[in-house]
């Protein structure tokens, strides 16, 4: 077995069929010394005219034929939605052709999080910890005039708090989530908010130019991915040499509250097995110096945070606390296939916590890692 990835990116446009005869000879090229998959990935493909789209496809057809032996899987992106309608063709044409659309079956466990449930929790969790990072956000490169980037940006409440703070004088906003971002834009239009760009992409492989922003957010998502070290290479191109890259994680498993503290704890250290088992990593906050520095980074800053009830309005804590049961212990745990008594134990814990959080007495309390690096010059 040799497999081999040959990648087709940008805008390939040619305006006669011999300007692509270096990129058709490398393929052929791919093609003779793969034995067993050769994947074609154009997950970054932005524009193709059809005299390209006919000379590539004319050696995969005619390789396919000649070498059954082989596999073709072709690596669209949904961000580019033409590409997997356009070689979706091919599949009809050789039974070893398959088309894959990349960001669909990647993060398996990741549904959960774009799914219109968990808007509700990204509302009230950036509202009680925006109290925080407004007096944080300047150590780490935030100021006026800048230009900034928040990838993973969810219903964009974050961008548009930034906006109205620090105003930055462009600010991007990406995710994957398309009904958080009709979200996202209809809150900015409801309130007026202008100069934010929500942009659906994929932030393991995003069509934003290098070296372009003074400071790359990406907040409580790095923690979602298995890779997020792949996530943090793209951080790290688009922002401008100088710049930061900002990022903020958790670990569920240091939630605490007093009383009942056993059972909170109990639930949470639950938590953090939870979403490993969907190749999650809910622990990754004090992991976040290792990873900027292995990234590249320099300057790495890292302090943390612990949200409680006495920040504000405990009610705004408590609820946090309900919707993460609501999904934790509802849609997670059934895709888990826990049982009953197991659910039962689960909520207990994150109703004691919520119990905590409104008691006059109580104290209930999320941690939080903040951390960024720069990007050397
Ligand atoms: C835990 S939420 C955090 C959202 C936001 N940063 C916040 O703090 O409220 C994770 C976000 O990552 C987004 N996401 C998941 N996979 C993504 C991908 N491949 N590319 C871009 N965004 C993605 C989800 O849609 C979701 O909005």
């Amino acid at each position: 077995m040799n497999n081999q990835e040959f990648s087709i990116s940008g805008v390939v446009r040619p305006q006669a069929i011999d300007e692509l005869a270096p990129s058709i000879a490398l393929l052929k090229e791919s093609i003779g010394r793969v034995r067993g998959v050769l994947y074609i990935n154009i997950r970054r493909l932005t524009q193709m005219n059809n005299t390209a789209f006919h000379a590539f496809a004319r050696v995969i057809i005619d390789s396919c034929r000649a070498r059954p032996d082989l596999k073709f899987v072709i690596i669209t992106s949904s961000v580019v939605g033409w590409t997997t309608r356009k070689f979706g063709r091919l599949c009809g044409i050789g039974a070893n052709i398959s088309v894959e659309e990349y960001d669909s079956e990647f993060y398996p466990g990741q549904s959960f999080l774009e799914e219109g449930e968990f808007i509700p929790i990204l509302r009230t969790q950036t509202r009680i910890t925006w109290r925080h990072e407004r007096t944080i956000l300047p150590r780490h490169g935030m100021q006026p005039g800048i230009t900034m980037a928040d990838i993973c940006c969810g219903i964009g409440d974050f961008a548009a708090l930034v906006q109205k703070e620090f105003q930055p004088s462009r600010i991007v906003a990406l995710d994957h989530s398309r009904s958080s971002l009709a979200y996202a834009r209809s809150v900015a239009a409801d309130f007026d908010i202008r100069g934010i760009e929500y942009i659906y992409g994929d932030a393991s492989e995003m069509l934003l130019e290098d070296d372009q922003f003074d400071l790359v957010t990406c907040r409580h998502s790095l923690q979602i991915f298995n890779r997020p070290e792949l996530i943090l290479k793209e951080l790290y191109r688009i922002c401008k040499p100088g710049g930061r890259v900002y990022i903020t994680n958790e670990k569920n498993s240091h939630c605490l509250g007093e009383p009942r503290g056993e059972s909170i704890q109990w639930t949470y250290n639950e938590v953090a097995k939870l979403f490993k088992y969907f190749d999650m990593d809910v622990e990754l906050g004090p992991k976040s110096r290792r990873y900027l520095t292995e990234a590249g980074f320099a300057d790495v800053r890292v302090e943390s945070f612990t949200v409680t009830n006495l920040d504000g309005d405990p009610q705004d804590f408590a609820d946090v606390i309900a919707a993460w049961e609501n999904v934790y212990a509802g849609q997670m745990a059934a895709k888990r296939g826990d049982t009953p008594e197991f659910i039962r134990r689960f909520r207990q814990g994150f109703r004691d916590h919520v119990f905590a959080a409104l008691h006059p007495k109580g104290y209930a309390g999320w941690p939080i890692w903040v951390a960024s690096g720069r990007k050397q010059p």
